[in-house]
């Protein structure tokens, strides 16, 4: 496995491996990784010859409140579980090497990136669009491997990778969760010993209202509110926002007539969770 922190030095690689005719997938990451994140590298490895990852603590995608200090950063075991999954390439640049000074030139997928998450993280998709076009102009993969888990990122780059034209495929992966049902989170770490079983009431939320669909609830507004009900039970949990909107414009429906997405950001203490659930609706 190389591990590789200069994007000249990269790209020299990426254009030897292209030149034999290999396929390229690439799983974007922050470190810390968890099962969420082997889950794609897994899947990337079955579907291409070549796997490259990437692991950056993204600055631009976090604002100044935000936890981009304290960010995990337990590189040594990052790097031993990539080595243990076969993959081929770690980008680990720094700082410097993707943001050199005097750099002023962002993405921002307007519309779907000032709302739900973005309305209580101003800028943070604007980072997220600009470092993923940074590094799908620097890999050049075929095919990208992202979470469902991250729902409102996914739709963003989709939309990013259309609008811009970068010739690669999006996969989006199942969310990972943990026994109790806790989407795998690089924050969970955070979690004191009280808090993680109150952080599982965003799962419980989401089944909540999966079970008021298949009982026949269809108004979106009555499940957000018992779902909203079941969340304020847990001492900590502060609600940012609860949604059901639509996939492609994240707007927010009235009626579960379509497929939606119900997702939700809670503050468990100061650790802020995220968990998504896809609704399909079936067209008799
Ligand atoms: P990070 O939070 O490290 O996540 C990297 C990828 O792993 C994302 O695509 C995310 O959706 C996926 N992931 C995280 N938890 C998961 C889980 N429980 N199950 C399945 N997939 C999971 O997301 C980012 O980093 C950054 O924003 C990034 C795309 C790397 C840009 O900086």
């Amino acid at each position: 496995m190389k591990v590789i922190r200069d994007p000249q030095k990269l790209g020299r690689l990426i254009k030897e491996v292209k030149r034999k005719g290999k396929s390229v997938g690439f799983v974007p990451t922050m470190g810390a990784l968890h099962a969420g994140h082997l889950s794609l590298i897994k899947e990337a490895r079955k579907e291409n010859d070549f796997v490259a990852a990437s692991i950056f603590v993204n600055p631009a995608q976090f604002g100044p409140a935000e936890d981009l200090k304290k960010y995990p950063r337990p590189l040594k075991n990052d790097l031993l579980l990539c080595r243990k999954q076969k993959v081929d390439l770690v980008f680990l640049p720094d700082q410097q090497a993707m943001y050199p000074q005097g750099f002023v030139t962002y993405v921002n997928v307007e519309e779907l990136s000032n709302r739900l998450c973005g309305l209580s993280r101003p800028g943070h998709f604007r980072g997220v669009a600009t470092v993923v076009a940074k590094l799908l102009n620097l890999i050049g993969p075929d095919r990208l491997y992202l979470g469902q888990k991250d729902a409102q990122q996914a739709i963003i780059v989709q939309r990013m990778v259309k609008d811009l034209n970068f010739p690669v495929k999006l996969r989006v992966l199942p969310t990972v969760r943990q026994e109790g049902g806790l989407a795998l989170s690089s924050r969970n770490v955070y979690l004191n010993a009280s808090q993680k079983p109150q952080a599982t009431v965003l799962f419980k939320a989401l089944s909540l209202a999966r079970s008021l669909i298949d009982q026949g609830q269809t108004n979106a507004e009555r499940i957000i509110r018992r779902m909203k009900e079941l969340i304020a039970r847990k001492k900590e949990a502060r609600i940012d926002y609860v949604a059901i909107v639509d996939l492609e414009k994240l707007n927010p429906v009235k009626k579960i007539d379509q497929d939606c997405l119900i997702c939700l950001a809670v503050k468990i203490g100061k650790t802020r969770l995220i968990d998504n659930l896809v609704i399909t609706h079936e067209k008799n």
